[in-house]
């Protein structure tokens, strides 16, 4: 069955155009200025609308055990709630624990997702231990399609000290994977609770507190020469802040590649959303690194519009307001991280693209075709062109719209962003060649697929 997209804009990285589309089965076979259908093929006449490559989220934690808790949001109701936000691919974090295996994890992911995914799924592998069998282990993780790798310099749980993350790194140039870094300095995080709670201070503003931004920045300052002295590229995830993004801008000027993600949450709020005085409502910012100030925000949209940024995925960790109570007492228990995967996309072409701090070309390199091109999908991946797999995104300008945690699928049962108006609105989702979101409601099932990736070729 082909089906024709007739008179929509057809956005990629490099601009917009007026053009058609045809697509057939799985795959996109033809973009040209004007395609005439042959008979049975179906036409979506989609004047007036965007039509964007399907989104990849590649910052997702669905069906995580952390903080005694397990994330509100598993596959099934993570990534419906994907899908929804016209994300056709996330990436998820395998995740074992210290002293288990990278193919135990891997398995326990696959356990987790497959068969319950309604968008396409990948996993980054975290490794939060070395030894030479976590070493023996990269090249079998390459080999079964996992190319990127995630190590963090916070949480006792998860994270490697210095020498560790040195050898590792030695290991992914050499077996030529990349790898994401949370950047925050955990030693002085911990003298700091120790300090707030020697004076009795409790409230949910200790949290940014004592995970300021420059504690951050040295985190991200430190990879980054540790990065230099392996001579390997690294992603910094989730980076919040000017100041850290300055030592990005530092390792560049000396010739290192870096690159960078940033998430909604630090482009559209600050750090206002802790000093609600209601514990609960500002429990529900708890996130690390924390959000930050308004300048901060500034210098991120500023960051993406000058390239300097790459990527913008959420960190969807989600917990409901129930399992953020476990914080009310000690404000180092509330379940860190925010619902996200369903609202990025709305809210960067709102706050980004029709303020004009960004293109839409920037938008698209942003949510789909860098992502693809650095964990390994592109041109599968991030991109209409013929021979892609059909995932789409037809964004209607006209269809304005307020956002609300009662139309959403994510079982947190909040979003950060309740209420904020948004400029225009997804009217549909394909999923390789099917219509599987209209006006919102779920058309497919879960058919989802586990997607093996290549190397990094951003
Ligand atoms: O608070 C957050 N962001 N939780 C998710 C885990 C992480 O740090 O990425
Ligand atoms: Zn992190
Ligand atoms: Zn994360």
């Amino acid at each position: 069955m082909k089906t024709l997209f007739r008179g929509g804009t057809v956005v990629s990285g490099k601009g917009t155009k007026k053009a058609d589309v045809l697509i057939e089965g799985e795959k996109i076979v033809q973009v040209a200025r004007t395609i005439t259908p042959q008979s049975g093929t179906r036409v979506m006449d989609i004047t007036g609308k965007l039509l964007l490559p399907g989104f990849i989220d590649a910052h997702t934690h669905f069906d995580l055990d952390v903080s005694n808790t397990t994330t509100a949001d598993d596959f099934e109701s993570g990534t419906l709630s994907a899908l929804r936000g016209g994300t056709t691919t996330i990436v998820d974090f395998a995740c074992p624990n210290k002293g288990e295996s990278l193919r135990y994890g891997l398995d326990l992911w696959h356990k987790k997702a497959d068969g319950k995914c309604s968008c396409d799924y990948s996993f980054h592998m975290t490794i939060d231990d070395w030894n030479p069998s976590i070493e023996a282990e990269i090249d079998d993780m390459m080999a079964a399609g996992i190319t990127s790798f995630k190590m963090y310099m916070t949480y006792p749980a998860m994270m490697i000290g210095d020498e560790a993350m040195y050898f590792a790194l030695k290991k992914l140039k050499a077996a030529g994977g990349i790898c994401g870094v949370h950047c925050e300095n955990s030693g002085v995080i911990d003298a700091l609770v120790a300090e707030k709670k020697a004076a009795g201070e409790n409230t949910v503003a200790c949290h940014p507190q004592t995970r300021p931004a420059q504690l951050e920045a040295e985190a991200v300052s430190r990879l980054l020469r540790i990065a230099q002295t392996v001579d390997i590229p690294v992603i910094i995830v989730h980076l919040t802040n000017a100041a850290a993004l300055r030592e990005v801008e530092a390792a560049r000027k000396r010739g290192q590649k870096v690159y960078v993600e940033t998430c909604p949450q630090y482009l559209v709020l600050d750090e206002g959303v802790y000093d609600n005085p209601d514990f609960i409502e500002a429990a529900k910012f708890v996130c690390s690194p924390p959000i930050r100030r308004k300048t901060d925000q500034t210098a991120l949209w500023a960051g993406l519009r000058k390239g300097e940024i790459q990527t913008v995925s959420t960190d969807h960790c989600s917990f409901t307001t129930a399992q953020k109570e476990a914080g009310r007492g000690d404000f180092t228990k509330i379940p860190g991280g925010v619902p996200g995967v369903e609202t990025r996309a709305e809210l960067v072409y709102t706050y980004g693209v029709t303020t004009r701090k960004i293109s839409l070309a920037t938008m698209c390199r942003a949510l789909s075709e860098n992502p693809a091109r650095l964990y390994g999908m592109y041109p599968r991946k991030g991109v209409i062109a013929a021979g892609a797999d059909a995932d789409l995104v037809i964004y209607d300008p006209l269809a304005d719209h307020e956002l609300h945690a009662a139309d959403m699928a994510s079982r947190a049962g909040y979003s950060p962003y309740e209420g904020f108006a948004i400029r225009g609105g997804i009217s549909q989702v394909w999923l390789r060649g099917t219509l599987a979101v209209d006006h919102g409601q779920v058309l497919v099932g879960k058919t989802g697929r586990f997607i093996p990736r290549e190397k990094n070729s951003l």
